[in-house]
């Protein structure tokens, strides 16, 4: 890191997260790779949720500047090219871009960049940007409902630096809203920030919406990572989304940022998973399941490494006896942040090692797998 870089920077000690202060700073490796994220699943969500409406919304809580330095756009102004990139789209659409932001120079810039971007864009009728400085926690709920955004689908996206900074109560209103998504943030003090019971109470309990989380007192130190993760996502559900993703994103150093996803369509769990596995490997992220016991890290570079999935599956078909092939790619969709289709290479795996047996002839969906006679419990 450069000096330049290095003065952007300040340690915020009470949420032990080094945040930056100035109005820019520089686009790590996570932040490429979150982008690279956004830019994937928007390709699928915009014409997905264009097909049969006219409205819809594109949200962020905690916008930034719009612009990192070396002039790397931020993700306002990604989420706005992908719309704009596509002509067919924005025909007969209304896209709302709403964003927040609490910083006076930040705000300023993203306003600058944002009315630049659509000057060269030639400020098409069907982009309708709002920005305002406010904050999230506070303002972005009845700007929506003064927007007339309330009503129509919405992607939202989370990311402030310390997440989730979120209540729980905003959360909710998102997951009513019809076809409407979350993608929340959650900075890597989290087991930190939320382990420490006393002091983050009154906050944590508004995120998580309820004081459940205060369990995590009594997880050992490796646990509580999952387990906060865990009570977040269901926290997610009880809020109305159907479905939840969550994956921990590592760079190069090893540093560690988490996502997670909330949808109440199987679509949108199956396009983000898409996009996750379509990040430019470039970045140099790894991901890792929260939910492996092993904590294996996946590369993208070598596509999918599946072993948490085949243990997943040896540990899924030993408490709940055979299964079809169907059923595997399910389970992989909505329980791992392996996609459906990865279930035909982890098989191959497991029965090349003997440690599944699948019914004879050519696979199909119907396809039963279940475990080898050896290993099959036996009641004596
Ligand atoms: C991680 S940055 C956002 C980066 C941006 N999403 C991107 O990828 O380009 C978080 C931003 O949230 C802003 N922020 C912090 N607290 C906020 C609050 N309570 N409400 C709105 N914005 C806030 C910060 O000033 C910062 O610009």
């Amino acid at each position: 890191m450069t000096d330049r870089q290095t003065s952007e920077f300040q340690c915020a000690t009470h949420l032990h997260v080094v945040v930056p202060t100035g109005v820019r700073w520089a686009r790590d490796p996570h932040t490429a790779a979150k982008h690279d994220l956004l830019r994937h699943y928007l390709r699928a969500w915009y014409p997905i949720i264009f097909s049969g409406r006219e409205r819809a919304a594109y949200v962020e809580g905690f916008a930034g500047p719009g612009v990192y330095l070396d002039d790397l756009p931020g993700s306002p102004i990604v989420a706005l090219d992908v719309f704009l990139d596509s002509p067919t789209l924005m025909r007969g659409a209304r896209l709302d871009v709403v964003l927040l932001e609490t910083h006076t120079g930040r705000f300023a810039e993203l306003r600058r960049r944002i009315d630049t971007r659509l000057t060269e864009r030639g400020r098409p009728a069907a982009l309708v940007p709002t920005l305002r400085r406010g904050k999230c926690e506070q303002d972005l709920l009845p700007l929506l409902h003064q927007l007339g955004v309330v009503g129509s689908a919405a992607f939202v996206f989370l990311d402030s630096f310390g997440g989730p900074d979120v209540p729980h109560d905003l959360v909710r209103a998102i997951a009513a809203n019809p076809s409407s998504e979350v993608l929340i943030t959650f900075g890597t003090s989290f087991p930190t920030r939320f382990g420490q019971i006393d002091k983050h109470a009154a906050t944590a309990d508004k995120v998580f919406g309820s004081p459940e989380w205060r369990a995590v007192q009594h997880e050992p130190p490796s646990r509580k990572k999952t387990f906060l993760l865990e009570q977040y996502r269901t926290s997610l559900n009880l809020a109305g989304f159907a479905y939840t993703l969550a994956f921990e994103m590592v760079d190069e150093k090893g540093h560690p940022l988490f996502l997670v996803f909330g949808t109440s369509h199987e679509s949108g769990l199956k396009a983000m998973k898409d996009a996750m596995w379509k990040v430019d490997p470039l970045t140099g992220v790894r991901y890792r399941d929260p939910r492996d016991a092993g904590q294996q890290l996946l590369d993208l570079k070598l596509g999918p490494e599946t072993h948490p999935l085949q243990n997943a599956i040896i540990d899924l078909i030993s408490t709940s006896g055979p299964t079809t092939i169907a059923k595997l790619r399910r389970f992989a969709l909505i329980n791992t942040v392996f996609r459906p289709e990865h279930v035909g290479t982890a098989l191959r795996e497991l029965r090349k090692d003997g440690r599944l047996r699948q019914s004879p002839g050519r696979p199909t969906p119907d396809t039963v797998i279940e475990l080898p006679t050896s290993q099959q419990p036996t009641l004596f």
